[in-house]
């Protein structure tokens, strides 16, 4: 299924850059879960083009309509479906495009797999596709809220869930090119307060600003620049996961991988645990607040595969935008060696509009792997 996601909870997006809308279709959402559009069009206003001057000026509002699936605010349990109209698309920017390929997007590798591609936009490999995976983590980012909070459903660890509320995801900005926040900045879990405060959602404000500045500089260049978002998870149960094929960072990875421009993923120390010897690196366990807890997070809250309780934290890597206005050296479908110059309305960084879509993809991973932990697991009580 190469465009669903998912074992319990499944998410299967649909649409096109340039066609009529995007959306998506949730299958094996829990019933009776309070629901409003509100809540859904709060974090497609987080991705949507057009809400800063570092993003591309594309105007869409995104409003979200729910066509199936709730009903008197609460899920059924039944498909739902999300849908988002395209208003603001302007197809002539992308005529050049039909017969030449942009070096580093996806028109070659379209053309060579499938021979046949809508190419206004970029069709569907566009990060409108993400429109769907956002709207479908609102419903994820709510269940969780709720599944995590209060003694009813507390299960192992989790240390902060109760108390916090509920699990709580948390994806903001840490590099834009060589601009990086200073790591001592970085150790609290920022508020959404504190990452929306800026247009670059970095929650360190003096970085922000420095980081804004050379996303202006590349697109005044008709240049582009990438960046790292690290996303935390607190209030995570321990149990989460599978041992092999299915590890909870295993589907992190595979989740922020799908992810369009997404080049690198580390979860914990990553590969600076590579400079450390097992005496350095090994999280030690102690008994704290009567629970097993461990005194350092270098396994970034997952071990063999299932989640330990503490807070889950990962890094992922962004390119730089490959549509640049500049003009390039290209091949087209004729086989002929030609030049291309971009066009068209692009972000010079991907990375600021991005935040909202890790987060939603983080919420899709870790509701499906809580209703598998509760199907296999919580189900008899011997
Ligand atoms: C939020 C977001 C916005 C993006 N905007 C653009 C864009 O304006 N122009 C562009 O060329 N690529 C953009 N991309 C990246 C392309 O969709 C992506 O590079 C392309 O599908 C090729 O896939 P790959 O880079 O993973 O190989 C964006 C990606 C994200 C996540």
């Amino acid at each position: 299924m190469p465009n669903s996601f998912g074992k319990n909870f499944t998410i299967t997006t649909w649409g096109e850059s340039h066609g009529a809308g995007v959306g998506v279709v949730i299958d094996g959402c829990p019933p009776l879960l309070p629901i409003t559009a509100e809540e859904i069009q709060a974090e497609l206003d987080r991705r949507r083009p057009g809400q800063s001057d570092i993003v591309t000026p594309r105007k869409e509002e995104d409003r979200v309509e729910i066509l199936s699936g709730v009903f008197e605010g609460r899920t059924t349990g039944t498909p739902i479906s999300l849908l988002v109209r395209n208003a603001d698309h302007r197809s002539s920017a992308y005529s050049e495009m039909k017969d030449k390929f942009r070096p580093s997007h996806a028109d070659f590798t379209y053309h060579s797999k499938f021979g046949h591609r809508d190419h206004q936009g970029g069709g569907r490999s566009s990060a409108r596709e993400t429109v769907g995976r956002v709207a479908a983590g609102a419903i994820a980012k709510k269940f969780l809220a709720l599944a995590t909070q209060g003694p009813a459903n507390a299960t192992t660890g989790g240390a902060a869930a109760a108390a916090a509320g509920g699990l709580e995801i948390r994806a903001y900005i840490t590099r834009i090119h060589d601009i990086a926040a200073p790591a001592d900045a970085l150790v609290n879990f920022p508020s959404l307060a504190e990452v929306e405060a800026t247009a670059v959602r970095c929650p360190h404000g003096e970085t922000a600003a420095r980081m804004i500045e050379r996303i202006k500089a590349a697109r005044s260049e008709g240049d582009s620049v990438g960046g790292v978002i690290q996303c935390r998870v607190r209030g995570v149960p321990a149990g989460l996961g599978e041992p092999v094929f299915d590890r909870l960072e295993a589907d992190l990875g595979k989740a922020m991988l799908s992810l369009p421009a997404t080049k690198g993923f580390e979860i914990g120390s990553g590969f600076a645990e590579t400079l450390l010897k097992g005496s350095e690196h090994n999280d030690l366990f102690e008994v704290r607040h009567g629970r097993t807890r461990t005194v350092t997070n270098r396994s970034g809250g997952v071990q063999g595969g299932i989640s330990n309780g503490e807070e889950i934290f990962f890094n992922v890597a962004f390119k730089p935008t490959a549509t640049i206005l500049q003009l390039q050296k290209t091949v087209d479908v004729h086989g002929q060696e030609t030049e291309l110059m971009g066009k068209g309305r692009h972000d010079p960084c991907v990375v600021p509009r991005a935040v909202p879509i890790v987060e939603a993809m983080t919420a899709l991973v870790l509701v499906d792997h809580w209703m598998r932990q509760h199907a296999q697991c919580g189900t008899f009580k011997f």
